[in-house]
């Protein structure tokens, strides 16, 4: 089968929907999240997103960022079904590590493209692709895992934590965008990693980030819909250190599902570490582990 490698563009979202859903079948696409994943990722690059096609049709997809870092990302990569197995997937990801060299890279990792990404690595679930990345020269440098709330059963309790809190000075509302200045200040110097996730959350219709301050200063913050909009993440969330052990983190996190839980009927809660806070907290569960993976090139 012969193929045709070229820049992928926007007029072809609607047929690259239906082709990840058939193709990358473990996740649920629409044209909006891969809008999100594409076109509005902060370093997305028409160079670094490719297709290839046979007699026009798609037969394969890929994506690639360079993040101000260095360090490069594949962040999304699909073959057609009937179209596997004959050096398309290899071919796709030879043009992207070949033009990330040329623009500096020195290292790629898979998926976990912080802070735009669709999955923190790879399911080992896509058992080809693990074989395509040992294939292509990865190593597998650790694992990560997301969790989720069932939302429906959850009945989410917050006024007396809320008012025993008050008692010590510590309000939580909902960020407004007059709080806008200074939560990216209080991201930018505590929680450096999320700023970007953050800006997205007080850019929705209604603002899905809320605050815990004292004395006028903010101590705490979590949010949902900041990556992934449409699908129910949670997260990040962040308390500072020195207000760390007061229930402030649990509170928020717990007014964040009851908010989410007015749209979505579950939370993931993506790349988690501390499991077992969010599973004390909410009942959250386990759902999916990912594998991460890096080349040096
Ligand atoms: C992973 C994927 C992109 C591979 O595409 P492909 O066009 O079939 O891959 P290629 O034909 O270029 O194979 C390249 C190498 O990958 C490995 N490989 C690919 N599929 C394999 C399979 N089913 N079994 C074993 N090895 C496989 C082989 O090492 C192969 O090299 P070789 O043929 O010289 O031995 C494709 O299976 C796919 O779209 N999977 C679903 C989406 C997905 O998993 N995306 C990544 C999510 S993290």
């Amino acid at each position: 089968m012969s193929f045709k490698i070229s820049h992928f563009s926007k007029e072809k979202l609607a047929e690259l929907t239906v082709f990840m859903n058939t193709n990358h079948g473990l996740d649920n696409f629409t044209a909006k999240l891969l809008n999100e994943k594409i076109f509005d990722d902060p370093d997305f690059n028409t160079d670094l997103t490719v297709c290839s096609t046979c007699n026009g049709k798609l037969t394969g997809f890929g994506m690639a960022v360079l993040r101000q870092d260095g360090l490069g990302f594949i962040k999304l990569i699909a073959v057609g079904k009937d179209s596997r197995e004959r050096g398309i997937g290899r071919a796709i990801y030879q043009v992207l590590e070949e033009r990330l060299k040329i623009m500096g890279c020195r290292s790629i990792r898979v998926y976990n493209s912080n802070p735009n990404y669709l999955l923190p690595g790879v399911d080992p679930r896509y058992t080809p692709a693990l074989c395509l990345f040992n294939s292509l020269g990865f190593r597998r440098y650790g694992e990560t895992l997301n969790m989720s709330v069932d939302l429906k059963k959850m009945k989410f309790q917050t006024s007396v934590n809320e008012k025993k809190l008050l008692k010590s000075g510590v309000s939580i509302t909902r960020a407004k965008l007059s709080d806008g200045e200074r939560l990216i200040s209080f991201m930018q110097s505590v929680f450096p990693l999320w700023v970007h996730e953050v800006k997205k959350m007080l850019s929705n219709d209604i603002i899905t980030v809320f605050i815990a301050s004292k004395d006028q200063e903010i101590i705490s913050f979590a949010g949902y819909d900041g990556n992934n909009i449409g699908a129910g993440w949670f997260g990040p969330m962040g308390t500072h250190t020195a207000h760390r052990g007061m229930g402030i983190g649990s509170l928020l996190f717990r007014i964040c599902l009851k908010d989410m839980k007015k749209k979505y009927r579950k939370a993931v809660i993506p790349w988690v570490e501390p499991v077992c806070f969010y599973s004390r907290v909410s009942g959250a569960e386990v759902e999916r582990l990912f594998w991460l993976y890096q080349k040096e090139i």
